[in-house]
């Protein structure tokens, strides 16, 4: 019998990394303070991922739309060596939440290797269309919504009225919310977040069977990543905000009008994902804070295997500062 002894699993590195992400914004809920928290966890997250053996340069960085403290696209991470990664990163999907106080705030990572995940550009939305591994390849982003949940019914088992739609809550979605109704789904409306909306169509316990609409693109590639290690599905199209988007969009080469596959954002099994939550979400709960320390609570995927862990943490925060140069 061949020598296969397992191999190395970045994916239980790359929770370290979302842990420092959560544990240095959580301090910022409710403070109304974007940037701050934003930064916090763009730092413990860059300390972190430098530690990490691996050369991964950032193909999904903080985007033009948050005008964030950047982990920026093309930033070269990791102690160095092998293996050559590609790196998409969402140190937070939730600025808003967090700073507000509010539910479904999480840290978020993943990794492929080199050349494998798709690169938006500049480009900040895409439509989506996400479903757990019952329903691979039983979706199709072209056809009209009314096919989608009969064929999402027939992969889950279940009646089209008994099927739980999760959407961004967001005016451009008016049609499709309307369209969703008239087809007797049922339709969870979620402020923010729709990296922890597409990964719960994949976790049997959620009540969430799809994710439709337009969100961000860079949430659309992670999403891809945590799925495709899960065995669900994502497809997505390219969204321009206006005809200047547009036309810049056909100028650099990028198509609006063709879909892209799973295999368009994320080219290889052999990916790694992991998020934390910073405030309590339904997917994940968010840090709290105990007498000299804290707890997170994190999700662990690995593509090659598809092992899906949840990680309970306990921290020690007077340990941590001892030894590391962020401020827990
Ligand atoms: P950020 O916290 O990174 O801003 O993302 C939050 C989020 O709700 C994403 O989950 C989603 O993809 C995107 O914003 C939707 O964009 P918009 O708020 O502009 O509709």
């Amino acid at each position: 019998m061949a020598d296969r002894r397992p191999s190395r699993n970045l994916a239980m590195e790359l929770v370290r990394v979302t842990e420092a992400a959560a544990l240095g914004a959580a301090r910022f809920m409710g403070r109304g303070d974007k940037e701050g928290g934003d930064q916090a966890a763009v730092d413990g997250m860059r300390l972190v991922l430098n530690s990490i053996n691996m050369k991964a340069v950032v193909v999904i960085g903080e985007g033009e739309k948050d005008e964030a403290p950047m982990l920026y696209n093309g930033e070269v991470l990791g102690a160095g060596g092998s293996p050559e990664m590609d790196i998409a990163v969402d140190p937070i999907d939730g600025t808003r939440p967090l700073a507000e106080g509010r539910l479904n705030s999480i840290a978020t990572v993943a990794v492929a290797p080199r050349g494998t995940m798709y690169d938006p550009g500049p480009f900040v939305y895409m439509n989506k269309i996400a479903v757990g591994p019952a329903c691979k390849g039983m979706i199709d982003i072209e056809k009209p919504i009314e096919d989608n949940l009969r064929s999402i019914a027939k992969g889950l088992g279940k009646r089209q009225e008994d099927i739980t739609v999760i959407m961004l809550d967001r005016p451009r979605h008016d049609d499709l919310r309307a369209e969703v109704r008239r087809c007797g789904a049922r339709l969870r409306l979620i402020d923010d977040g729709d990296v922890a909306g597409a990964l719960m169509t994949a976790l049997p316990d959620s009540g969430i069977d799809v994710l439709l609409g337009i969100g961000g693109t860079p949430e659309g590639v992670l999403a891809a990543c945590a799925l495709r290690a899960m065995g669900g599905e994502i497809q997505g199209k390219l969204y321009a905000r206006n005809d200047e988007e547009l036309a810049l969009g056909r100028e650099m080469g990028y198509d609006f009008d063709s879909v892209i596959t799973m295999d368009g954002l994320v080219s290889s099994e052999d990916v790694f994902f992991a998020a934390t939550g910073i405030t309590d979400g339904e997917l994940l709960d968010g840090v709290k804070y105990t007498s000299g320390g804290a707890r997170t609570h994190s999700l662990v995927v690995r593509g090659a295997t598809g092992t899906v862990r949840q990680v309970m943490a306990t921290h020690s925060l007077e340990k941590l500062k001892s030894i590391s140069a962020l401020d827990y």
